[in-house]
């Protein structure tokens, strides 16, 4: 299975020769109103790459490009503020994504067994999305929830203090939600 570690710069290599795939008439009206709030239409480009990933469910390279065209900024500085930016998907993910911190303070409190956990019961491992489409697992850099480590956010929901029976259980209510 294709891994979608989505924070990895290293991981993705984008090919802008690929044809453009045009902003729907819904990415457009909302993109064009969020420049309206700035300066500079370079300003918005974290808003039109949420916008365009709420239509899609993920940003691909056409989208990429069609963002860049409208905001006057190329192709690889739109793809750097998505790489930046960790909750926005360069490849497709699941119905919900589980983000599990591995910064310093989560792994200290228990990150590697909560990983262990997550990984065995999906049978996937981190960055990979199941079969069934249902769920991605993705490592992900600190959630500015330290002092209450090791913690995880199912979709936006933060969720501390886990622990692997509780992720267990945050993961089985995902399955169930979904299915
Ligand atoms: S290290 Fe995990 S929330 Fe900060």
């Amino acid at each position: 299975m294709t891994p979608i570690i989505a924070t990895d710069a290293a991981t993705h290599c984008a090919d802008w020769r690929l044809k453009i795939e045009p902003l729907n008439e819904h990415e457009e009206t909302a993109i064009a109103a969020q420049i309206h709030h700035y300066p500079q239409p370079q300003a918005a480009a974290i808003e039109a790459l949420k916008i365009v990933q709420q239509q899609q469910g993920w940003v691909s390279d056409g989208k990429v490009k069609a963002i860049a065209q409208r905001l006057q900024m190329s192709p690889d500085e739109v793809d750097s503020v998505a790489t930046f930016y960790n909750k926005i998907y360069r490849q497709p993910v699941g119905t919900t994504v589980i983000s599990i911190c591995d910064s310093v303070s989560c792994w200290i409190m228990g990150y590697q067994g909560l990983a262990q956990a997550v990984t065995q019961e999906l049978n996937i491992a981190l960055g990979e999305t199941t079969p069934d489409g249902a769920i991605t697992l993705l490592p992900t850099p600190c959630l500015g929830a330290c002092d209450h480590a090791p913690v995880a956010m199912v979709d936006d929901q933060l969720t501390r203090q886990l622990t692997p029976a509780s992720l267990i259980l945050l993961v089985r209510r995902a399955q169930e939600q979904s299915s």
